[in-house]
């Protein structure tokens, strides 16, 4: 066994609700799992967790998933740690369907714009999901689709007030609860390959290294969640929307976006590479860009922004 794998069987002992006896091997590995996030506290009769954690089972996921969705996956993993799922799962070469890879941690989760995503042991769900486009038709509309695919998942569920922050930060109660980071690569055998990281903030209290005002569905209301059903049912949402994203009835997918769009008629303030000012969001336009009115060049214009970092300006909202 190697020294993750030790790591792997003492975590997974430990969400079983085994007491870790603390000898010193064990105190070694405890303080790895610790220093990973995973909250442990040291009784009389050793190690053992401080809140429930339901830990990530691939049998689980599985087992909710219906048998078409089952039939479109060529591997679903679930791991202990990687750097990224987003880059691990690039190893994995797409001859069918849908590749798939969950992890309980990350050591260099990666979001949008190069910033970190914080990816502690046990809380959270940090998932990618890889797949070929045969057709490029509306593949530029896939990170807003997995958005309101996500939200809409969410609400099944009872999280009725989550929405959307464009391009595709999923909110709660004015804060992040998550975030999409899709990436594409291009080889001319198997066309172009689509990488959809998502990270959603489950069951994590508390976490000092995030830098922006963020909440997690444990901290909304008190629950634990079990990450396993939650992952099954975004599953089956997303695999069944990529499959038919050139289809995409992009009427019906604007209405979608207007009743969950976090941003629309907000002042905001936007980031543009070279440039930064001010405007109103004014909800999507056909083609996934961002619609804003402002000044510029003294005059009022309606202008469409495709990519830019963009932020509520604080009278209109009380956060970022
Ligand atoms: C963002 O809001 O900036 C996007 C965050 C995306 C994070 C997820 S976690 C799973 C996948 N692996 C990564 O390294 N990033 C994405």
């Amino acid at each position: 066994m190697n020294n993750l794998d030790e790591e792997y069987d003492l975590f997974k002992k430990i969400c079983n609700n085994h007491v870790i006896e603390n000898n010193p091997e064990n105190k070694l590995i405890c303080e790895k799992i610790i220093n990973k996030g995973l909250k442990l506290k040291l009784t009389d009769s050793g190690y053992c967790l401080t809140n429930d954690v339901i830990k990530l089972s691939k049998d689980q996921i599985e087992s909710k998933l219906s048998a078409e969705t089952i039939a479109l996956i060529q591997e679903l993993e679930v791991i202990y740690e990687t750097d990224s799922t987003n880059k691990c799962i690039t190893d994995k070469k797409v001859d069918f369907g849908y590749t798939i890879l969950v992890a309980e941690s990350q050591t260099h989760g990666s979001g949008r714009r190069q910033n970190k995503w914080a990816s502690p042991l046990g809380e959270n769900i940090y998932l990618s999901v890889q797949f070929n486009v045969k057709n490029n038709n509306n593949i530029h509309f896939l990170p807003l689709i997995t958005a309101v695919s996500i939200c809409k998942t969410l609400q099944k569920s009872g999280i009725v007030d989550c929405q959307i922050k464009w391009p595709n930060d999923i909110y709660l109660k004015n804060k992040k609860l998550g975030g999409i980071l899709v990436e594409s690569r291009y080889n001319s055998e198997s066309g172009h390959t689509i990488v959809v990281g998502i990270g959603l903030n489950i069951n994590m209290h508390t976490n000092q290294e995030i830098d922006q005002s963020w909440t997690s569905l444990f901290n909304e209301s008190n629950n634990i969640y079990d990450r396993n059903t939650i992952l099954s049912d975004i599953l089956s949402a997303l695999i069944n929307q990529f499959e038919h994203v050139s289809e995409l009835d992009t009427q019906q997918f604007l209405l979608d976006w207007k009743a969950l769009d976090y941003l629309n008629g907000l002042k905001i303030h936007i980031v543009e590479d070279d440039q930064t000012y001010s405007g109103r969001a004014l909800g999507l336009s056909g083609d996934g860009a961002l619609l804003v009115e402002c000044m510029l060049d003294d005059q009022m214009v309606k202008k469409k922004i495709y990519s830019a970092d963009v932020s509520v300006k604080k009278n209109d909202k009380q956060i970022k």
